[in-house]
């Protein structure tokens, strides 16, 4: 079958699922979402790139973004990143506060909440402006100059930041937070409200399909291993306490986000952006990861 035709099949077969679920409602400006969008699209390493539905719509990335702020630091710093975070799943809700007292202030994975309070604290630590560069290569790496942070889902997460506040003050009394407590918040916030479409999202990921050079960009920004780590947290702790399920049904590595938004990665071939607001138990989209199961179990392609 050719991708446009899939796209179609998998448009009409996720229909009962979307509008399922729950929008994110936590932080109060994504609560206004409509939950029956979907978008889908998929971008391939040799230039093809077929969108469905809502698939031009920007939205929140939320979570998706904690890739983002990886790559960006694994730029910057390289292996130095995992000397203050872990690399295993955590097997808790995305803001749980419970394993962090236990292993004294390191965050399981870079994919949690608290491990992307500590990526950012990197970042700031090595950057002047960390949103300002991320946004940079989001630019150049989607052609998209209108890539932005949406100020007004930044500033209601901050309103209501108690529980990563939480989480960053007690990595800051184990020493794992360098600067100011809500300098992290500001900027880790900022990441989470960075606006783009499926289309967007799926270009961008090209970088992670590509072996850490994205046939888009001019110079490399990972190298081969380091895309490779990325990969494999993706397909480990990518969806929190779902990322089991994720594995079984999906089998590729893929980033969830609150927003309602999933990246998964076809190393060699192509990146795929999926967008459904309503999202399940775990926070994950629920017709998105029914878009991504059917993509994968009608192909016959993924990781494994
Ligand atoms: O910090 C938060 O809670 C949100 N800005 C991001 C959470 C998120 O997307 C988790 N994803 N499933």
């Amino acid at each position: 079958m050719e991708y446009p035709e899939l796209l179609e099949e998998i448009f009409h077969a996720v229909q009962p699922y979307v509008g399922k679920g729950k929008v994110a409602d936590y932080i109060p400006a994504l609560a206004q979402i409509p939950a029956d969008k979907f978008g889908m699209s998929l971008c391939l390493m040799d230039g093809r790139e077929y969108v469905i539905g809502d698939a031009d719509e920007p939205f929140s990335i939320q979570s998706v973004s904690k890739v983002f702020s990886l790559v960006l630091a694994l730029n910057r710093l390289g292996s130095q990143v995992w000397e203050r975070v872990g690399k295993e799943p955590s097997g808790n809700a995305f803001n749980s506060l419970v394993q962090l007292e236990y292993e004294n202030g390191i965050p399981r994975n870079p994919f949690i909440n608290a491990g992307a309070l500590v990526v950012t604290d990197w970042l700031l630590g090595c950057s002047v402006d960390p949103t300002i560069e991320l946004l940079a290569w989001l630019r150049e790496a989607t052609s998209n100059p209108g890539i932005h942070v949406d100020l007004e889902v930044a500033d209601s997460e901050w309103e209501h930041r108690d529980r990563n506040a939480a989480l960053t003050h007690f990595m800051k009394s184990c020493g794992n937070i360098h600067s100011s407590v809500d300098r992290v918040l500001r900027t880790y916030f900022e990441h989470c409200s960075i606006a783009m479409s499926c289309r967007d999202l799926a270009r961008a990921g090209l970088l992670l399909a590509g072996h850490g050079k994205s046939p888009r960009c001019s110079d490399r920004f990972l190298t081969r291993s380091q895309a490779k780590e990325v990969n494999a947290l993706m397909l480990t702790c990518g969806t929190y306490d779902a990322a089991g399920d994720f594995a079984f049904r999906v089998g590729l590595p893929g980033k969830s986000g609150v927003g309602g938004g999933i990246l998964a990665i076809i190393p060699n071939l192509m990146s795929i952006a999926v967008w459904s607001p309503a999202l399940d138990a775990k926070g994950n989209s629920m017709a998105g990861v029914e878009a991504l199961e059917r993509f994968t179990t009608l192909t016959g392609i993924s990781v494994f």
